[in-house]
């Protein structure tokens, strides 16, 4: 008989859980209700979340012209700007901004009053990095990569401090903070990378080394999902990257004796649940 295990990290993260049940609960309250961004990368979410009304705003432009109704804020956090544009429209703030994200906006913000010019590992595009950027008084740099980090060139009496997008991979974050160090600044290093980002991807990792065949299920744009799928790819060639059980070729995994299961942190738990019940029969 096929094993087939469900890491039990897979799925929603805690501030997603959170982010995604406050839009529930407002839909509920009857007021219009808009995201600013889509509340999580997930499509079929998304999806249901437009069929029940919910509007999505997509640029500071659009939220500009907002007058009424109420505005939730998405995990990611967003920049000190945003937040001003809501009050000044006077328009009905729910924050669903992780508290952990709040925390790095605090620590940014805090650290460049104190004259520290702010370093963050992570991915320019990712949305939670253009928030925190957003608290850095214009005092910042985004490194995505060793190389980047090598080039990385400002007079050595800067003093500096390290943060690190939520979701980013520790040995990355790690490799970055070596690199910098060892230009001779003064520097405050904080670790902020979510632990339920590292126990998801460690989970992935030891569960693909012992699997035949690894599936990921997520969104094709959640960048968590994809760094779940290269290391599991890594560990185990046979893995797959679905979004829904629909993806899956059911058939090509009744050749595995073992299959490893694992989601991204915007996969909704039914989504996983079918996949896992499908692979069990
Ligand atoms: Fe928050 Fe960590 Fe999730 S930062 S949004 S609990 S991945």
């Amino acid at each position: 008989m096929r094993k087939v295990v469900l890491a039990k990290s897979a799925g929603f993260c805690f501030g997603v859980k959170r982010a995604v049940d406050a839009v529930y609960d407002e839909i509920k309250k009857g007021d219009e209700v808009y995201t600013y961004g889509p509340i999580i990368h997930n499509e079929e979410v998304i999806k249901d979340l437009k069929e029940k009304g919910v509007r999505l705003i997509e640029s500071e432009e659009e939220l500009k012209a907002l007058r009424e109704g109420t505005i939730i804020i998405r995990s990611h956090g967003v920049s000190e700007r945003i937040y001003d544009i809501i009050k000044n429209n006077n328009l009905h703030l729910v924050d669903a901004t992780c508290p952990f994200v709040l925390k790095i906006h605090k620590t940014v913000k805090e650290q460049t009053e104190n004259g520290r010019h702010i370093i963050i590992v992570g991915s320019k595009k990712h949305p939670e990095v253009q928030g925190i950027t957003g608290w850095c008084v214009n005092n910042y740099t985004v490194l995505e990569t060793k190389e980047e980090a090598k080039n990385f060139d400002l007079p050595l009496e800067t003093h500096i401090c390290i943060v690190a997008q939520t979701t980013i991979n520790y040995n990355n974050f790690q490799d970055i903070v070596e690199i910098i160090s060892k230009k001779g600044y003064d520097i405050i290093v904080i670790n902020t990378i979510c632990n339920a980002t590292k126990e998801r991807q460690t989970e992935a990792r030891e569960l693909a080394k012992a699997s035949d065949a690894m599936i990921v299920i997520g969104d094709m744009h959640s960048s968590n999902t994809q760094k779940l799928y290269d290391i599991s790819k890594a560990e185990c060639e046979n893995t797959y990257y679905i979004q829904t059980l629909k993806d899956l070729d059911l058939d090509r995994l009744k050749s595995f004796r073992s299959v490893g299961i694992t989601a991204g942190a915007s996969t909704p738990n039914n989504i996983i649940k079918e996949v896992h019940t499908a692979c069990q029969k």
